[in-house]
C-alpha cells in the first residue's frame, strides 16, 4: 500500500484518505491503483460496511496530477483500464455506501468523484472547481450526465462550462454536499454519518443504493422491481431481526451481517 493513500479500517468504517499534501494531494497513477485495490476489497469484505474518503488539513485533492497525466494520458473507455479508471469504476460500482469529508481544495476529480458518493460533508473553507474547459478538455466519468440530473443543467453549467469556484455555501445550496462545518468538525460529522450507516441493516442498505443508481425507467417497471426487492427483504434474516427488535423495544443489532 501506498502511505500517498492511508487505508484505515474502524468501526465498520474503511477510510481512504489522499495523503500527499505537499502537492495538493494531486492524484498520481499509483495513488488511483491503492484506492481502487481499498474499495474493491472493502466491498467484498463482510467487515467493511461503509467507506469514507477524506483527504488532508485544509486540502481535499485537486485532481489528477497534471504531469502524471501528461507523461502517460489515460484514456477512458479505451479498454486498458487505466489506474484512475479503475478507481472510478470501484467508487461508482461500489454496493456500500459512500461518505466523503472534503476539507479545503476539491478541483477536477476531487469534484467528480463527489458525484458517485452517497452523503458527503464540506468543511466551510471549501472550495470546488472543474477547470475542465478551461484546460482546453472535457468532462469526465458522468459528471457531464450527472451533474446537470442532479443540480439542473444551468447551476452545473457554472461547473462545467464557466469553469466557476464554487465556495461551501454554494456547493450547499446547489445540492452537491449534505452539509458545511467548521474544519474541525468536519471528520466527526461524516464519522456519525458513516457509524449511523454502518450500524444499518447491510443487505438493506445495498439494495436501497442500488435502487437509487438505477437508470431512470418506467415507473411501473420501479414499482414492480422495488416490489420483488421488497418481498425478498421481507423473508431475510435482517427484517426478522429488526421485526424482533421492535416487538421487544429494543435497538435492532445486525451486526452479524454482512
Ligand atoms: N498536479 C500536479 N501537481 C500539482 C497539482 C496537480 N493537479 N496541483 C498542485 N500541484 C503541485 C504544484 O505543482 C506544487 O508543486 P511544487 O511545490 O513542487 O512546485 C504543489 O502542488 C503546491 O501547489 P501550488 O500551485 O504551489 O499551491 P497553490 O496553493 O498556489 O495553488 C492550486 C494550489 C491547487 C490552486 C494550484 O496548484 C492548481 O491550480 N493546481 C492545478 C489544479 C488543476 O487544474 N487540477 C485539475 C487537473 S485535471
Amino acid at each position: 500500500m501506498s502511505d500517498l493513500v492511508l487505508v484505515e479500517d474502524a468501526e465498520g468504517i474503511r477510510t481512504i484518505r489522499f495523503n500527499r499534501p505537499d502537492k495538493k494531494n494531486a492524484l498520481t497513477r499509483a495513488m488511483y491503483s491503492a484506492a481502487a485495490d481499498a474499495l474493491e476489497s472493502g466491498d467484498e469484505d463482510p467487515s467493511v460496511k461503509v467507506f469514507m474518503i477524506a483527504g488532508s488539513d485544509g486540502v481535499f485533492t485537486a485532481g489528477n496530477d497534471i504531469v502524471d497525466f501528461m507523461e502517460r494520458p489515460p484514456h477512458v473507455g479505451g479498454g486498458d483500464l487505466p489506474p484512475v479508471e479503475r478507481f472510478m469504476r470501484a467508487l461508482f460500482s461500489a454496493k456500500k455506501p459512500v461518505v466523503a469529508a472534503v476539507d479545503g481544495l476539491a478541483i477536477g476529480i476531487g469534484v467528480t468523484l463527489l458525484l458517485h458518493c452517497d452523503i458527503i460533508y464540506c468543511s466551510n473553507r471549501s472550495t470546488f472547481k472543474t477547470p475542465f474547459v478551461d484546460l482546453a478538455l472535457a468532462p469526465e466519468f458522468g459528471s457531464s450526465q450527472i451533474m446537470p440530473q442532479y443540480l439542473g443543467h444551468a447551476v452545473a453549467a457554472e461547473l462545467l462550462m464557466l469553469g466557476n469556484t464554487w465556495g461551501a455555501d454554494r456547493a450547499y445550496q446547489t445540492g452537491l454536499v449534505n452539509g458545511t462545518t467548521p474544519p474541525e468538525a468536519l471528520e466527526e460529522t461524516a464519522r456519525i454519518a458513516a457509524r449511523n450507516l454502518a450500524a444499518k441493516a447491510p443487505g438493506s442498505l445495498r439494495t436501497a443504493k442500488a435502487l437509487m443508481k438505477r437508470p431512470p425507467e418506467d415507473i411501473v417497471e420501479r414499482i414492480s422491481t422495488e416490489g420483488g426487492m421488497f418481498a425478498e427483504l421481507l423473508r431475510s434474516e435482517e427484517f426478522a431481526e429488526a421485526a424482533a427488535a421492535f416487538m421487544e423495544r429494543r435497538k435492532p443489532d445486525f451486526s452479524k451481517f454482512g
